[in-house]
């Protein structure tokens, strides 16, 4: 009695702390993340959750605020340039936060976002899992680990139309950190893939 009285308190703790939990969604460039994010964004609103997304100013790409995909979807987010400024804007009644290019942010992403899932909220973060060497671009493989569940995708390598587990860069730029998409990487598999820069497919004679 003693024993089910307590599996009752424990579960009840967990119920009103919410439904706090951590998914992570990774891949290679082109590979999806961010339509996956979106798709999980829309089905939050759907049933009426409140939800807010942060993305990393430096990604502009497509849009200074939206997150946007290669595909051209996109939703309303807010650029900040470090993962502690999440605390500056976040909503008491938020429920769910999408975070987008977790990987140009600092390490302390991993720490707001265990803050976040502990206070019961649910985090979607989308990100690079490595970089153009292979290797991996924290702070996502860390959040990987702590996350209740990952996703990974995979695009459609350029050259040979398989699985695509890697992004190639083709543009002779040197650093971890080079934001962009068609012109400077390329999605590829573990066999057309090397951890330099390589010529852009196009100029591939053998295709
Ligand atoms: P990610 O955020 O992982 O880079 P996005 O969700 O922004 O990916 O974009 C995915 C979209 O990119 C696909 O639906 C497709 O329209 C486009 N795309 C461009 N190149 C490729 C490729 N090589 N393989 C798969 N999709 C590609
Ligand atoms: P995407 O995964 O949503 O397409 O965006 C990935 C971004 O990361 C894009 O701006 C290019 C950038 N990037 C780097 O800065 N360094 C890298 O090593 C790779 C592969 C991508
Ligand atoms: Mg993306």
């Amino acid at each position: 009695m003693e024993n089910q009285t307590g599996f009752k308190g424990r579960l009840s703790a967990a119920f009103i702390r919410g439904s706090g939990w951590l998914e992570v969604i990774v891949g290679g460039m082109y590979s999806g993340k961010t339509e996956e994010l979106i798709r999980r964004l829309r089905r939050a609103e759907f049933a009426r959750q409140r939800v807010q997304v942060f993305k990393p100013r430096i990604d502009s790409r497509y849009h200074a605020e939206d997150v946007t995909s290669h595909s051209q979807e996109s939703f309303r987010a807010q650029p900040i340039e470090r993962s502690e400024e999440i605390w500056k804007y976040l909503d008491d009644a938020t429920q769910v936060v999408g975070i987008d290019e977790g990987q140009f942010f600092d390490q302390d992403l991993v720490r707001v976002c265990q803050e976040l899932a502990d206070r019961g909220v649910r985090v979607i973060v989308a990100g690079l899992d490595t970089d153009w060497q292979a290797k991996p671009f924290e702070p996502m493989p860390t959040l990987m680990a702590m996350a209740e569940n990952v996703t990974k995708h995979h695009a459609i390598c350029v050259v040979c139309g398989h699985e695509a587990s890697r992004t190639q860069r083709v543009a002779a730029l040197e650093g971890q950190i080079v934001v962009g998409s068609h012109g400077l990487y390329e999605a590829r598999c573990r066999e057309h893939f090397k951890p330099e820069v390589q010529p852009p497919v196009s100029s591939l004679v053998s295709l």
